[in-house]
């Protein structure tokens, strides 16, 4: 059976790195039926809304997309479509896992550190005003008790699930007493009922310098939207950059994979792009459908590639585009699959 999957290609490098995400993951034998839909800039210029209702209700359908980056207007324009994606199908935890490949040119070795983002809302709740006159800016940042306790269960279930050791909660109570305290306060309500795994706190300023200083001494990560999306940026730059973190954006009942980074319009079109991160992303997905060993053929593929060292993207200081990285690393899972087969 195929698994009905939406794929938004989205903008900039989207559509180049999908293509690669898309020839590894058939190149496990898994079969997928891809239910292919524009949002973003892309949609938007064709039809003046970068959120078609078709997308809606392609993704009501499967409740599973893969997605590509999607550009959204600094300033004036458009709403961020990722941001009304994840409100809109309630995808409250961002799960973006940063681990050390070898030849990726980053800083540490040996990183291997899982960042829960929450994401559906504090300061992206979208809640902004502007007074003309008076020249004020407000945007407001709002923390419920229910998407505190989602994305802190969640990140406990799942440091559980993967046999991780330790939580940091980062926030900034001191500071943002009403948003910041309470999502303190319910961390250390939940951590209660998962002694299994340690659990304290640190203040936002403090992590970024500790995650830069010594990555090695955190595990897992649990914090609100902002702090998570520029923390999980950071923690990309400890293992190679934004071309090797991938990420997943999982709800009750919808998940939509998607890389950590942007559209990178400076380097759209070149085909020169790292698919690795959205790879990643599909590595998610399969896992999610409980194709294990395919999953496991993809890990250990993308691992045996960066090993080797020869034939890696331009951001690691490698000679090969985006489809020969891509077409040689579907080559090596090919025959993963067909090793486990005759095991
Ligand atoms: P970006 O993540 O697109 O790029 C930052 C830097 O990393 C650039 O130098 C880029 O070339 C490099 N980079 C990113 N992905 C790469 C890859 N796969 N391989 C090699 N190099 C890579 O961030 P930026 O420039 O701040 O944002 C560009 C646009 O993307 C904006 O419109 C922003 O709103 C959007 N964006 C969308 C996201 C999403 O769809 N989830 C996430 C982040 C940004
Ligand atoms: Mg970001």
């Amino acid at each position: 059976m195929a698994y009905p999957v939406t794929l938004l290609p989205g903008d900039g490098i989207g559509p180049e790195v999908i293509a690669g995400a898309i020839q590894v993951l058939e190149a496990t034998g898994v079969e997928f039926e891809w239910d292919e839909q524009e949002a973003g800039m892309t949609a938007f210029e064709k039809t003046g809304n970068p959120l078609p209702q078709a997308v809606l209700d392609s993704i009501e359908r499967t409740r599973l997309a893969l997605k590509g980056p999607l550009t959204t207007p600094a300033g004036d324009g458009f709403r961020s479509v990722n941001v009304r994606l994840r409100q809109h199908f309630d995808t409250f935890a961002n799960v973006r896992p940063a681990k050390s490949l070898p030849n990726t040119q980053g800083p540490f070795d040996g990183i291997d550190l899982i960042l829960y983002r929450e994401n559906t809302e504090g300061l992206y709740a979208g809640i902004e005003y502007f007074d003309e006159r008076n020249q004020i800016a407000d945007s407001i940042a709002r923390v419920t008790r229910r998407g505190s306790e989602n994305i802190i269960r969640y990140a406990f279930q799942d440091a559980v699930r993967r046999g991780r050791k330790r939580l940091t909660l980062v926030h900034k109570a001191n500071i943002l007493k009403k948003t910041g305290g309470m999502f303190l306060a319910i961390g250390h309500e939940i951590a209660q009922d998962y002694p299994a795994i340690e659990f304290d706190d640190r203040i936002v300023d403090n992590m970024a310098m500790q995650l830069v200083i010594h990555p090695d001494r955190y595990d897992c990560i649990v914090t609100t939207n902002l702090f998570g999306d520029i923390l999980s940026d950071l923690i990309s730059g400890l293992v190679g950059g934004l071309g090797v973190t991938g990420a997943a954006n999982i709800g009750d009942d919808c998940a939509i994979f998607e890389a950590v980074h942007g559209s990178a319009p400076d380097i759209a079109g070149k085909g020169i792009a790292n698919p690795t991160a959205i790879i990643q992303s599909g590595e998610m997905l399969l896992r999610h459908l409980g194709e294990i060993a395919a999953a496991d053929a993809v890990a250990e593929a993308l691992y045996a590639v960066y090993a080797e060292g020869t034939n890696l993207t331009a951001d690691l200081g490698g000679p090969s585009s985006t489809s020969e990285f891509a077409g040689h690393l579907a080559d090596r899972v090919v025959k993963k699959m067909a090793a486990q087969v005759a095991a």
